[in-house]
């Protein structure tokens, strides 16, 4: 389950580009600064594996890491960076779309929401579209090391998470699984490994 070695592969900026080899892979996809690359660099116990930063819109590509030879952990950019032109937006859109929609050894989407704000109109939508497209997926909540503030809504992290899980859940039959992390603490580190491993033994 652990993570004993972590080597980046590639970037690409387009699905048939990315490595071709079929073995598994789960990729990190959520709003632009909500701690995918973090989260990753948590996960493989690197500081700087995935490159991290406070201004939003550091990750720009399809980022290839190799787990223990065997599975692929993939970081991608950030969607609603609001200081980013139009066109880049929408080419997101365009570019991780058929990512999801065309990649057939991502086992699940692991969608960031960050719990330590209230949830916005885009994650919402998101979810969404994963939901209609029926891409399998594994909600991440962040930063739930955050306390409470009230530039932040007032809410504990953990009622922001409740509040999300009741907003979402008209787009799926069942309740996607769900896991609270930070990448601060470690917390939920070894559950999402667990559930990596979980799924690719599937
Ligand atoms: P893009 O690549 O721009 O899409 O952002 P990203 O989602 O990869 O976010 P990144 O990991 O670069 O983190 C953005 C900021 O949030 C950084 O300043 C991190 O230090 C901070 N951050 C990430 N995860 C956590 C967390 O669990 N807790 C706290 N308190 N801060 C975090
Ligand atoms: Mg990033």
């Amino acid at each position: 389950v652990d993570v004993v070695n972590a080597d980046f592969v590639k970037s690409s900026v387009e699905t048939k580009e990315c490595p071709c080899d079929g073995i598994p892979e789960f990729a990190l996809v959520g709003r632009s600064n909500v701690g995918k690359s973090s989260l990753l660099n948590s996960l493989v116990r690197r500081k700087k594996l995935a490159l991290t930063s406070k201004k939003p819109g550091k990750t720009q590509c399809i980022n290839h890491f190799r787990i223990n030879d065997s599975w692929y952990l993939v970081d991608l950019p950030g969607y609603g960076y609001a200081a980013a032109p139009h066109e880049v937006r929408t080419d997101w859109a365009k570019f991780t779309k058929d990512y999801f929609l065309n990649r057939s050894n991502l086992v699940s989407v692991f969608l960031l929401i960050d719990a330590s704000i209230p949830a916005k109109k885009i994650d919402l939508e998101y979810a969404s579209w994963l939901g209609q497209n029926q891409i399998p997926m594994t909600l991440v909540f962040t930063k739930c090391d955050k306390r409470k503030k009230k530039k932040n809504g007032g809410k504990r992290p953990e009622e922001n998470v409740q509040i999300f899980q009741e907003l979402i859940r008209e787009f799926f039959q069942t309740t996607p699984p769900w896991i609270m992390t930070s990448s601060i603490t470690n917390q939920g580190r070894d559950e999402i490994l667990l559930h990596m491993s979980q799924l690719r033994n599937y």
